[in-house]
């Protein structure tokens, strides 16, 4: 409860009260849910990509790496407890991240019942109109990633204790059609990465000209960098250059 002088709001006496939202529902507070929990996500997106190119220093030394990650934090943490903390935090972050883009955009929706007649193009980039869709050709595709090379379910070797065979076979050329579906999918997140991190950024600074062109070139050279290291693997085995 909060005292006001807002003169629609209900009144006891002379006395005006209106409920406030939670710092965090307030759209500050989930634009600074989805920049947290954003960067989170583009961190691991970094890990992730800088030691899937270890594939190129060999089966044992991949696979070494593979099995080294189950073994961060001992003998502080017991068992694989660091992979699961982590596969928590991330769990988290994709919840938080999807909760309030979600929240914003019905708030956006509501702030403006009747549609325009005409989308005007200047309404924003390619990108930020298929932001919602990004993000969910994304979340599917991180589910199938799962079940290809974590769990091993969609994979022709599928031995979680092989990662390299496992990464191997899955690019092989007879099975172009999983580079090709792991490509779209890795452009798509490279669209959704760029539009995020340049809204995050402008969100931070300055909205100057000179902003906007260096916020515009973090974001895609952030973007460009992320996908091109991603998709060095699948080619890699497609062309032969790792078999
Ligand atoms: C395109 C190239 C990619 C390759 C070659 C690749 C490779 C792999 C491999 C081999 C694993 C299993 C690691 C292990 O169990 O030891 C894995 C797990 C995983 N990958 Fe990828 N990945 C790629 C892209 C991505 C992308 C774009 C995302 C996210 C959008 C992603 C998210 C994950 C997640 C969440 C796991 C599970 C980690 C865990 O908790 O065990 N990967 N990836």
């Amino acid at each position: 409860m909060h005292w006001t002088t807002d003169r629609s709001a209900p009144s006891v006496g002379h006395v005006v009260i209106t409920k406030t939202r939670s710092p965090l529902r307030s759209s500050v507070g989930l634009k600074a849910v989805m920049a947290v929990s954003g960067i989170f996500l583009v961190l691991y997106l970094v890990a992730h990509m800088v030691g899937n190119l270890k594939v190129f220093t060999g089966a044992t030394s991949f696979d070494h790496y593979a099995h080294w990650l189950r073994d961060i934090g001992k003998p502080l943490l017991p068992g694989v407890w660091f992979l699961w903390i982590l596969r928590a935090g991330l769990l988290v972050a994709v919840l938080a991240h999807i909760w309030a883009a979600t929240t914003l955009a019905l708030r956006a929706r509501a702030a403006r019942p009747v549609r325009y007649a005409h989308r005007k193009k200047v309404q924003g980039s390619y990108a930020a109109r298929t932001m919602r869709w990004g993000g969910v050709i994304i979340l599917l595709f991180v589910i199938y990633h799962l079940l290809d090379l974590t769990t091993g379910h969609l994979n022709p070797v599928g031995d979680p204790s092989k990662p390299y065979a496992n990464v191997v076979a899955d690019f092989a050329p007879e099975r172009w059609y999983v580079t090709l579906f792991y490509t779209l999918a890795v452009v798509t997140l490279g669209f959704h990465l760029r539009h995020g991190i340049f809204s995050g950024l402008r969100s931070l600074g300055q909205q100057t000209p000179k902003g906007e062109r260096r916020n515009r070139a973090i974001a895609l050279v952030v973007a460009v960098g992320i996908c091109g290291g991603f998709l060095m693997v699948p080619f890699a085995v497609l062309t032969g250059l790792v078999s």
